[in-house]
């Protein structure tokens, strides 16, 4: 079977002004499938997000989104092919005084030219797609923990977006939250079609979600493949990860 790669990374290195995080880092993301990015606190996960997404411009090698060369796109052929990327950052930034409605409104709002009436109507349509369709008029602050999550992700998901990436997104999230939030991630995935790239370092979450893993080390891709594979892997630091 020969699955069409919609993420190509060709050996890239990359970081902030002078320093090197990443090291000639080159993987696929395949359609359709949730590749967890893993590897001990700042080993370079969130970096790599910020490159893949254009937050970061990396010192060198090739990003392809959907086909794109990243790097030498034209900045407003840019600014549309970030439409077709969802993120779900760490902290999942709602703005706090506007309704969570208004909060998965804003995307159509930036990028979209629809009617107010429409907007709404897919706004709805995105909270009871995560499992929120009673929270639209409530304010980020009169919710859960689990419940902000699936509102930044409504908002992630407002544009259709045929990859999402999500940094940490079960963080300080209790195990039962966590582990609905996996599923609505497996759920969008096979409802929407998404490619999903998911920084995690929950072994419980990566045994549920993850179809290969990307084991960072020192800014290295010290593996890569499924978990099975992972567990029989001979590198040192993965290991250490699965048996410590
Ligand atoms: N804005 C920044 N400027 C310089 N160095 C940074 C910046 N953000 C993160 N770093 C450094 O990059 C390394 C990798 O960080 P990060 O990608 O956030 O790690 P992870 O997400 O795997 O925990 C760390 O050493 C961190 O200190
Ligand atoms: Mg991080």
């Amino acid at each position: 079977m020969t699955s069409k790669a919609l993420i190509k990374v060709e050996n890239l290195t990359g970081g902030y002004n002078e320093t090197v995080i990443l090291k000639d880092v080159s993987f696929e993301v395949y359609e359709g499938e949730i590749l967890v990015i893993l590897g001990t606190s700042g080993c370079g996960k969130t970096t790599l997000l910020k490159h893949l997404i254009g937050l970061l411009y990396p010192f060198s090698g090739k990003i392809y989104l959907l086909g794109h060369d990243l790097l030498s796109l034209p900045e407003k052929k840019a600014m549309i092919l970030m439409r077709k990327i969802g993120v779900l950052f760490q902290n999942g930034a709602l703005l706090n005084s506007i309704t969570v409605a208004d909060n998965v409104a804003i995307p159509y709002e930036q990028h979209t030219n629809l009617k107010t009436d429409l907007i709404n109507q897919l706004v709805r349509l995105k909270l009871k797609l995560v499992g929120l369709p009673h929270a639209a008029e409530l304010l980020p602050s009169e919710l859960s923990g689990g419940m902000r999550k699936r509102a930044a992700l409504a908002r992630a998901i407002a544009l259709d977006p045929p990859i999402l990436f999500a940094d940490e997104p079960a963080a300080g999230l209790d195990p039962v939250t966590a582990a609905s939030l996996d599923r609505l991630l497996l759920d969008l995935r096979k409802l929407l079609g998404m490619t999903l790239v998911v920084v995690t370092h929950e072994l419980t979450s990566i045994k549920r979600i993850a179809d290969r893993i990307l084991f960072l080390d020192k800014g290295r891709i010290a593996f890569l493949g499924t978990m099975e594979q992972a567990m029989a892997s001979e590198s040192e630091p993965v290991k250490k990860f699965f048996n410590p």
